[in-house]
Order: structure tokens, then C-alpha cells, then sequence
């Protein structure tokens, strides 16, 4: 929330993403602590996280959208956490259904943070609490009201990483079960710059807040996989060419990593 509201507020205009709600979700304590804040938000990397977190959505929110040109009308968003597509829908999701599924504990926050700035609830956005390590997600979407038997658009952004690697693994299992034409867009841990998984000062720093790295894949022996495991379509994205499509002669000069962090899988 706190990176999305920084790019809003301290980032040069055109916005990667618009995104007025997450400025309004941080609040006025937070807006103030923002303008203050130096290093936490100039450093090259906060500022190379910060590309990084809004291009992922950026990038995810045109999958959406092409996959709702196509006819999905099912969008599941998978460790929501403060993502706010749901309060900013453009008009092309008037026939879509959102499912947020989070960690309970993640969603009651969040849930508290919208009505602590008084935020409703969008009438076509379900929200379901499911730990992934727990629940199996056909579980938890069969309680939300998810429809099986049509296809859906899947986004997990900045999640993999905090499973373990069975239960990542079953995140694509699961999309590969959903109905033909349905598409997963997903951001992961590249273990191509040789370092254990929670080596990197980010991992340490979310270790430090109870909340470590347990998975890393190899990107080209992730995207073997999906194609054995029997996805169509499997294309690695790297942060170079999101660079190019979303961030390219920037005047702030922002601009996210350049390895491959990104998959987008279609059934
Ligand atoms: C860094 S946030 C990413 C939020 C959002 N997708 C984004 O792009 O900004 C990580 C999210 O993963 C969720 N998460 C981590 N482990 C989880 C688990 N075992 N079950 C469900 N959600 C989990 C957290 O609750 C949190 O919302």
C-alpha cells in the first residue's frame, strides 16, 4: 500500500498505474510520513521495488483486461493484500466477478483499513480468507461462490515467494485444473542470481517481520514444468521488457530489476 501511494505521490506523471485508492488507504499519517520519509523512499532500492510493485499490476491488470475481451468474467486475485483494482475498476469489468482470497489475518486487516477510511465494499468483489498452506483453493472459491465450469483470470503477485515450494507448485496445479482459456499471471523468486533464498537484504527484512522467503525457482526450469504439468501457453517475462513496455525513458528514471521474475500461463 505504502509503495503504491509513494509512486503516486513522489513518482513523475504519467502514473505506471493509477491508483488514487492506495493514497487514500494510507491516510493522512501515512501521505505525511511519506513526504518525510528519504531514504525509505529515494534510495535506488526503494525505488527499483517500488517499479517493481506497480508494474506487476500494471502489467496483471492488462492480462485482465485482454482476457476479458475474450470472454472471462472471473478474476482471482491470489494474496491480495492491499491490491485495489476492485476500488478502481475501469468500465470493461461491468460483468466481473473479483475474487480476493487472502491469508485471514492479511484480509482482516485490510478489511479493517478500508472502513478505517471508509471504503465500501464493491458489489462484484467477493472476498474469501484461505491459507494456502491449509486449504486447498478449490475449497476456499467453492465457498466464495466461484463458478468452475467458466474460465478465470489469476493473478499472484509478490506471494510465491512466502510459500513453501509444494505449496506454490499447487497454486499452478490448481490454475491448470480451471476451465480451458483460463490464464495465471504470477511474479516469483528467480534463483538465477546464485543466492539462498533468504539471503537478499529484502528477504532478511521480511524475515525480520515474521514473514520469510521459503521458494526460489530456476525460470526456465519453472516453465518446463508448466508445459510437462500440461499448460498451453507458458511465457516468461523478463524485467527488461516490462522495463521497456512501462518504464521506458521515465523522466523519474524508475525502473524495476532486470531478470526474469515474471510467468503468465494460459490452460
Ligand atoms: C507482499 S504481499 C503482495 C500483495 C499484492 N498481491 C501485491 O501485489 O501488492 C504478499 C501477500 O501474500 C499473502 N500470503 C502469504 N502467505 C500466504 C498464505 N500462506 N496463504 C494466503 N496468503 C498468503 C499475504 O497475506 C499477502 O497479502
Amino acid at each position: 500500500m505504502t509503495l503504491r501511494a509513494a509512486h503516486q505521490l513522489i513518482d513523475d506523471a504519467p502514473r505506471i498505474l493509477d491508483d488514487p485508492v492506495a493514497v487514500q488507504l494510507v491516510g493522512e499519517e501515512g501521505r505525511a510520513a511519506l513526504s518525510r520519509a528519504d531514504s525509505r523512499v529515494h534510495s535506488p532500492g526503494a525505488r527499483t521495488l517500488r517499479a517493481h510493485v506497480v508494474i506487476r499490476s500494471r502489467h496483471a491488470e492488462d492480462r485482465l483486461q485482454a482476457a476479458v475481451s475474450r470472454g472471462v468474467d472471473q478474476y482471482v486475485i491470489l494474496g491480495a493484500g492491499y491490491d485495489t483494482f476492485a476500488w478502481r475498476q475501469p468500465e470493461w469489468t461491468h460483468a466481473l466477478r473479483i475474487f480476493e482470497i487472502d491469508h485471514p489475518a492479511s484480509q482482516a486487516a485490510k478489511r479493517d483499513r478500508l472502513s478505517a477510511v471508509g471504503l465500501g465494499q464493491p458489489e462484484n468483489l467477493i472476498f474469501a480468507a484461505v491459507d494456502f498452506e491449509h486449504e486447498t483453493l478449490r475449497d476456499g472459491l467453492a465457498r466464495a461462490g466461484f463458478d468452475f465450469s467458466r474460465p478465470a483470470f489469476v493473478s499472484c503477485l509478490g506471494v510465491l515467494m512466502y510459500l513453501t515450494e509444494a505449496a506454490a507448485y499447487g497454486v499452478f496445479d490448481f490454475v491448470r485444473t480451471l476451465a480451458p482459456g483460463s490464464e495465471i499471471v504470477a511474479t516469483f523468486r528467480s534463483a538465477r542470481d546464485g543466492e539462498e533464498v533468504g539471503a537478499s537484504p529484502l528477504a532478511q527484512a521480511a524475515a525480520a517481520v515474521g514473514e520469510p522467503w521459503l521458494s526460489q525457482f530456476d525460470p526456465f526450469a519453472l516453465q518446463a514444468k508448466l508445459l510437462a504439468d500440461g499448460f498451453s501457453v507458458v511465457d516468461l517475462v523478463s524485467g527488461a521488457e516490462l522495463e521497456v513496455r512501462y518504464a521506458l525513458k521515465r523522466r523519474d528514471g524508475i525502473a524495476p530489476g532486470r531478470g526474469i521474475s515474471t510467468v503468465r500461463a494460459i490452460v
